[in-house]
């Protein structure tokens, strides 16, 4: 029996309270940083569309490219002659997916498709759609953490997993965060199981800052964003104005990094907070790591994975490399 102490409701965080508690943590470090997984509120979510649809922006085409150009060379590179269970981290609307699990479909493969997202309403549209496009299709929708739905996933069947982690999603992580997030999933995984996961290449360094710094000011507007959204949902009082968007890359290091730069001292108010800013200071909003093919390597073999296929888009710019243990 717990005791009424134990009872967790009581304690735990609205999801109001936690991003508060973020933003807080992240603006008294040196230097400031912000998670970038509160960019996506709706306004994001319409602005990063809008990123998606610029023609510097790059990276989802090059998936979508593999995606609907190489499907049977991904269906070849995960052995679909035998039954599995298809499990996207991250799914979203599963737009890219959605090409390979109608191949797979046509192909009469044994299969079940198993998509894991935080977001509970993103996965009921994605389960309205699938469903009328690919009626075939057997749709198992986990909403949660990646790794408490992967537990649950490995509870619900005991066939082979293949896990799909798709989007530019392991470069949003520190080099040493990514490679501790392949570790957790390394420790999941039996002999058989695969992964898939995308990583955008290097390439011309212009290349790769303009899809981060479009001259219209998309990505700027999507940075700043989220001072706006802590205006809506924290009571803060952010002069968007007062903020200006920088962006970054290194090709030595592949590291492309985005910043808010405060243009004044100033002091914003968030909720009963107040937080400074010195004319110039910084606020660390994003990192967008690009590999190259011996980086990725690395990263494998350091999660202690080993390198099975590399399916490349047309352009050479993005990569979908399937890992094994
Ligand atoms: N996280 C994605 C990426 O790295 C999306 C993105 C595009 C992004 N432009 C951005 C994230 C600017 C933060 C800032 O490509």
């Amino acid at each position: 029996m717990n005791s009424p102490c134990e009872t967790a409701p009581l304690l735990e965080k609205s999801p109001t309270q936690t991003f508060l508690k973020d933003v807080l943590e992240g603006l008294s470090a040196h230097p400031k940083k912000l998670s970038s997984k509160y960019f996506y509120d709706k306004n994001g979510d319409h602005l990063f569309q809008q990123i998606m649809a610029m023609p510097e922006y790059y990276l989802t085409k090059c998936e979508l490219d593999i995606f609907k150009n190489k499907t049977q060379e991904l269906a070849d590179s995960i052995d679909y002659s035998t039954p599995f269970d298809l499990i996207e981290l991250g799914a979203g609307d599963a737009m890219k997916s959605s090409f390979l699990l109608e191949h797979l479909c046509n192909l009469d493969c044994d299969f079940n498709y198993m998509p894991i997202d935080i977001s509970g309403n993103i996965l009921s549209v994605l389960k309205e759609n699938l469903t009328e496009k690919i009626p075939a299709l057997n749709i198992i929708p986990l909403e949660g953490d990646y790794f408490d739905m992967l537990d649950e996933a490995t509870k619900l069947s005991e066939r082979r997993k293949v896990v799909l982690f798709l989007g530019g999603n392991i470069g949003n992580m520190s080099k040493d965060e990514a490679v501790n997030f392949c570790t957790e999933l390394r420790k999941r995984f039996s002999p058989g199981d695969l992964l898939l996961t995308g990583f955008d290449l290097k390439k011309n360094p212009h290349t790769i800052l303009a899809a981060y710094n479009d001259g219209a000011g998309i990505t700027a507007a999507f940075n700043l964003n989220l001072l706006a959204r802590m205006n809506r949902e924290l009571n803060a009082d952010f002069i968007l104005t007062n903020f200006e968007h920088y962006q970054t890359y290194d090709p030595t290091s592949g590291a492309c990094r985005s910043f808010l730069v405060s243009r004044f001292d100033q002091t914003v108010h968030i909720g009963n907070h107040t937080v400074g800013f010195k004319e110039n200071e910084l606020i660390d909003m994003e990192i967008s790591q690009k590999f190259s093919l011996e980086d990725i390597q690395n990263m494998a073999k350091k999660s202690w994975f080993r390198i099975v296929d590399e399916i490349k888009d047309s352009k050479g710019w993005f990569v979908d490399s399937i890992w094994t243990v």
